[in-house]
């Protein structure tokens, strides 16, 4: 029997909505091709939130994303509302669904597509066959930790200041999942941290050794201060397996282990919780206000989130695998988004790559059948 799944999807801001209707058709070609069915629900999230409700994420949006399976998102954000508080800006949205689903784990995948290796900033003998899973800790650290604000001093001058703080269980339930994965790939984990300088990662290296140690000294773990780790990111990328770290050392070393793989467009992302709880999967990039609205976009790093969450929340890795392959055949021939564009391709848009895609899908069920 056909399963159902129920889809919260939320196109966000900025190039979202574009991103996100090739995700729709994806889905709805699915339904009609493959052994498996969709509900959807669709509402706002971000700026488009703030503009329909008032707040980045409506409390009754919230509630539906908590019933669906799988929720997927485009981005938030645009320099409409950069200048209004922190709490109701687009990103505030964002950052609520993580913390009130508590999706503690974010996984960000930096993989090189062997036809897209001369986009890289790297040479090309640096970066082929880059194949990075970098785990960041999304819940906790100094996103979330208290006291924070803006103070004014007796002397007249203003202090900003924020909290950076994890407790052994946050450490461990992240380890874990690194850990986890490690297991399915390279069987080596990189914990990154500032153990050098700073209390709450001198506990993180703790936590993990003891972790590793326990149950896990079958996969191979190294420690580096991630400020190294930058470093070693552009030195000798391919030295990495799984790297494992801290909400804000996870906010940079992802964006720059994209930067590794020559395109922001073409990263997905899954942010995941306890069992029961629906996974969140987006792209790394931004809402790219810039080129909103004009068929720019690469909808492929969305594309490839949902091909996570066919993997992580609904269960059908068979469909991921599937997609996967067909976003390489389509980039081998050559057809690509004017952000991946190169000599001798042929430049389409956001809506021809989704029909592309699925043209390739089509093929390979046929050749299957
Ligand atoms: C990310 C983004 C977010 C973050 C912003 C939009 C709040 O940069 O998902 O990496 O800092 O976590
Ligand atoms: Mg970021």
């Amino acid at each position: 029997m056909t399963k159902t799944h129920r889809l919260m999807i939320l196109p966000g801001d900025g190039i979202g909505p574009e991103v996100m209707a090739e995700v729709k058709k994806l889905a709805e070609w699915l339904g009609r091709h493959a052994d498996i069915g969709f509900e959807t629900d669709e509402d706002h999230l971000g700026g488009a939130s703030i503009e329909a409700y008032g707040v980045p994420l409506a409390d009754a949006v919230l509630e539906r994303c908590r019933r669906a399976d799988a929720i997927i998102m485009g981005a938030v954000g645009g320099p409409q509302w950069d200048h209004v508080d922190y709490n109701i800006r687009p990103e505030a949205g964002l950052l609520k669904l993580r913390k009130e689903l508590d999706l503690f784990a974010n996984l960000r995948p930096a993989l090189v597509f062997d036809a897209l290796v001369d986009a890289s900033s790297l040479k090309p003998e640096i970066v082929r066959g880059l194949d990075i899973l970098i785990v960041r800790e999304l819940t906790g650290g100094v996103y979330f930790g208290e006291p924070r604000g803006i103070e004014t001093l007796p002397d007249g001058q203003k202090r900003g200041y924020n909290t950076q703080s994890y407790t052994t269980s946050e450490i461990r339930r992240i380890g874990r999942v690194a850990f986890d994965l490690a297991r399915k790939r390279g069987n080596h984990v990189c914990s990154c941290e500032k153990a050098n300088v700073m209390e709450s990662g001198k506990l993180w290296r703790e936590e993990i050794t003891r972790l590793h140690d326990e149950n896990y000294s079958d996969v191979t773990l190294n420690h580096m201060y991630a400020d190294n780790c930058a470093m070693q990111l552009l030195r000798n990328p391919r030295q990495f397996d799984v790297i494992v770290t801290d909400n804000l050392f996870g906010d940079i070393l992802s964006d720059e282990a994209a930067m590794l793989t020559g395109s922001l467009g073409m990263l997905p992302s899954a942010s995941l919780g306890a069992d029961g709880v629906p996974g969140l999967y987006e792209p790394v990039h931004g809402s790219a206000p810039d080129i909103a609205g004009q068929g720019k976009a690469n909808p492929l790093a969305t594309i490839l989130s949902f091909a996570m969450a066919l993997r992580y929340s609904l269960d059908r890795g068979d469909l991921a695998n599937m997609i996967e392959k067909a976003v390489q055949d389509v980039l081998s021939s050559g057809m690509r988004t004017p952000d991946i564009m190169a000599a001798g391709c042929t430049e389409i848009s956001t809506d021809a790559m989704g029909d592309a895609l699925i043209a390739g899908l089509e093929k390979t069920m046929a050749e299957a059948a």
